[in-house]
């Protein structure tokens, strides 16, 4: 029996625009909603991607979840305990953590990589001697395959690759033994040689341990690849969610069929029947009565620029925000 981790319910995250044009016109703050009413759930050990093209709001979602940054609305459970509002999150902050895309940003230049992997085991008061902190060092450095672990003891993140920098980074959010990680982007800003590596280090933590993985990603090939489960955003919204092979194989959003027609699959050859969407993507911050993909969507119905759908779950677990789906469900 699977066991539930992490249930986010309508988490909404607006961002209040300071001096903007609506602003200064009607006094009104401009509003933008970065992440609009997104819901999911996550079981121990599982992989959830978020993918989407930038700006869609996967980050903020991430951020939201870890509460991050501030939350406008909605739930997040995490193991059965409602975390939104709550006061003291330390317990919280070791059971999940964030992994960026460019590890300089969360790693400390003056400090040794010893330190940086062995801080949190320190300021978390999880260990209580010297020697068992070099320790937990000694085993995260070796499991993150920065080996022998001396030679990366007293270095410096600059003194590292940029995989080995990543492989540090991460070291430093296991050795917490968190349940769940959030992983931006963790291996877009590296060469695709090393990237695998990378990949297989995080999914061996997965197996050994069971911390279950929100992973961010625009590329859906990668995804398809890690995961058990797949969200396809647009916009501050899930457009489409399901099994990985609900996403890739029997996809029916037409966002999620237009990702499809451009994603890489090893061994088949495009067939020139590519289909590109028209049009760019909206700024979050624009006022959608409607659907928020009716902009670019091809098969544009008068509802979709009036009334935003509601998910329709086509099968189990998978959810399509489309009213598309709700006339094929009635003919049915
Ligand atoms: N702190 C912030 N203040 C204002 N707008 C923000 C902030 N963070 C993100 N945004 C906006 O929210 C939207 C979603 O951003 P983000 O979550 O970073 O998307 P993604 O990770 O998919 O690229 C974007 O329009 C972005 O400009
Ligand atoms: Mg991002």
């Amino acid at each position: 029996m699977s066991e539930k981790l992490l249930e986010v319910k309508d988490l909404k995250v607006y961002f209040e625009m300071k001096k903007g044009f609506a602003q200064s016109l009607f006094g009104k703050p401009e509003v933008l909603k970065a992440v609009d009413g997104v819901s999911f759930s996550l079981d121990k050990g599982e992989i959830l991607s978020l993918v989407g093209e930038s700006g869609s709001g996967k980050t903020t979602t991430a951020k939201a979840i870890l509460q991050l940054v501030p939350v406008t609305g909605g739930s997040v459970v995490f193991n059965g305990e409602e975390i939104v509002g709550k006061k003291d999150l330390s317990e919280f902050r070791k059971k999940a953590q964030m992994i960026y895309q460019d590890p300089y940003q969360s790693l400390n230049p003056r400090q040794y990589i010893s330190d940086i992997v062995g801080e949190p085991l320190m300021v978390n008061e999880l260990v209580s001697t010297i020697e068992e902190r070099d320790e937990r060092i000694r085993e995260a450095l070796e499991e993150a395959a920065l080996v022998p672990p001396e030679d990366y003891w007293f270095r410096r993140p600059f003194e590292l690759s940029g995989g080995q920098r990543q492989r540090a980074a991460i070291a430093g959010s296991l050795i917490m033994k968190p349940d769940l990680v959030a992983a931006d982007e963790p291996v877009s800003m590296l060469d695709a040689s090393i990237r695998t590596g990378i990949i297989d280090f995080m999914l061996k933590e997965r197996d050994l341990k069971g911390v279950a993985y929100l992973f961010i990603t625009h590329d859906l090939s990668l995804a398809w690849l890690i995961s058990d489960k797949i969200a396809i955003m647009y916009l501050g919204k899930i457009m489409e969610i399901g099994s990985a092979a609900d996403i890739v194989k029997n996809a029916k959003h037409p966002y999620t069929k237009a990702l499809l027609d451009i994603m890489p699959i090893p061994g088949k050859t495009l067939t020139g029947k590519r289909k590109i969407l028209e049009g760019e993507t909206p700024n979050a911050s624009s006022e959608i009565r409607g659907c928020k993909f009716c902009g670019r969507c091809p098969y544009v119905m008068g509802i979709c620029k009036e009334t935003e759908p509601e998910y329709i779950e086509v099968s189990p677990g998978h959810q399509v925000y489309c009213h598309r789906m709700k006339e094929e469900t009635e003919d049915e």
